[in-house]
């Protein structure tokens, strides 16, 4: 495709919460920090670059946490593009800290997600942060009290919507009675379906569902994506990115990478038009696996 051609909007758009729309591929910036998602990026030059293109291509949804390096992502999101221009969303996290390379811990107590908020409104140089995700439920710590402190925030102005992340339909059931939610964030992909459920769910009432992971994996799902792939002129990941798309109208992928070559060739996946029977194939994956 020419790359003047490449554009996140040819995906359509996602309302947020009703109140925000975005255009259907959005950008995850996880990548865009040093390995094990730890410290400074190794090519700093390049991950401000990634940033940059993804405007270009007409991404306006980034999706960050403060535990991406942690703070790297959020610094060089604001570093990079501050001031913003108007209609990008900047989505964040809190609730999942990160204390060294590859290592999580849960905090999602009210004293925690209230620092958490004023740190991201910090270091991403705003005065409300338009999607506060809480990252992951503590185990530890009454749900209802993480939503209640996120609802408390948004009373006051800090956060404009409300998205949870790995979660289950009865988790969003019982925010939902304390908050309004715009989104819900989980892994998946078209070879990963345990959350079918919950798009169907998010469909059904509105909600935007923004995979994570959305590269399939597995050699029954390589097998078949390579074969999709070959017969679009596409790359195995494009056609991963093309399945989410077509699976539901409220489906935000948020691809991360910290290559401006696949950066392109994951918005360009905005244009491809699955066919009826490649739709099937790629859905049929987990069976496939399962019967084998
Ligand atoms: N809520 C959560 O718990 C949670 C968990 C994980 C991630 N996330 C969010 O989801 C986003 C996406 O997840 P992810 O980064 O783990 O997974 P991903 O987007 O499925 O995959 C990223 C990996 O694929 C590679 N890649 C990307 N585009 C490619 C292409 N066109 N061709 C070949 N390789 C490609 C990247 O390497 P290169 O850098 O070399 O391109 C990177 O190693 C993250 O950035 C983050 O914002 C959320």
């Amino acid at each position: 495709m020419n790359k003047n051609n490449i554009s996140a909007s040819r995906a359509g758009e996602v309302s947020l919460g009703g109140e925000l729309s975005v255009n259907r591929v959005g950008f995850g910036a996880m990548r865009l920090t040093g390995e094990g998602i730890w410290g400074p990026p190794k090519d700093r030059t390049g991950a401000v670059a990634v940033l940059r293109r993804a405007l270009e291509l007409g991404v306006n949804f980034i999706d960050t946490a403060d535990s991406y390096g942690p703070y790297v992502s959020e610094e060089l999101i604001a570093e990079t593009l501050f001031p913003y221009p108007r209609g990008l969303v900047i989505a964040t996290k809190g609730g999942w800290n990160r204390p060294g390379p590859d290592q999580w811990t849960h905090d999602a107590t009210p004293s925690h997600l209230r620092k958490a908020v004023e740190g991201s409104l910090w270091r991403l140089r705003l005065d409300c942060i338009d999607v506060y995700q809480l990252h992951i439920p503590d185990p530890v710590v009454r749900f209802d009290a993480s939503v209640e402190t996120l609802a408390e925030l948004r009373n006051e102005g800090k956060i404009r919507l409300i998205g949870l992340s790995n979660v289950t339909q009865e988790h969003i059931e019982r925010a939902r009675k304390i908050v309004p939610i715009a989104s819900v964030q989980n892994r998946y992909s078209f070879a990963d379906r345990e959350w079918d459920y919950v798009v169907d769910y998010c469909q059904h009432n509105g909600l935007a569902f923004i995979p994570w992971f959305p590269l399939g994996a597995g050699k029954v799902a390589g097998e078949v994506l390579n074969r999709v792939a070959k017969a679009h002129g596409a790359s195995p990941t494009q056609i991963a990115i093309a399945w989410l798309l077509r699976r539901s109208p409220i489906m935000l992928p948020i691809p991360g990478t910290s290559s401006v070559e696949h950066l392109e060739q994951n918005v360009a996946a905005a244009s491809l038009r699955l066919s009826e029977q490649e739709l099937e194939e790629l859905s049929e994956v987990p069976e496939l696996v399962a019967s084998r």
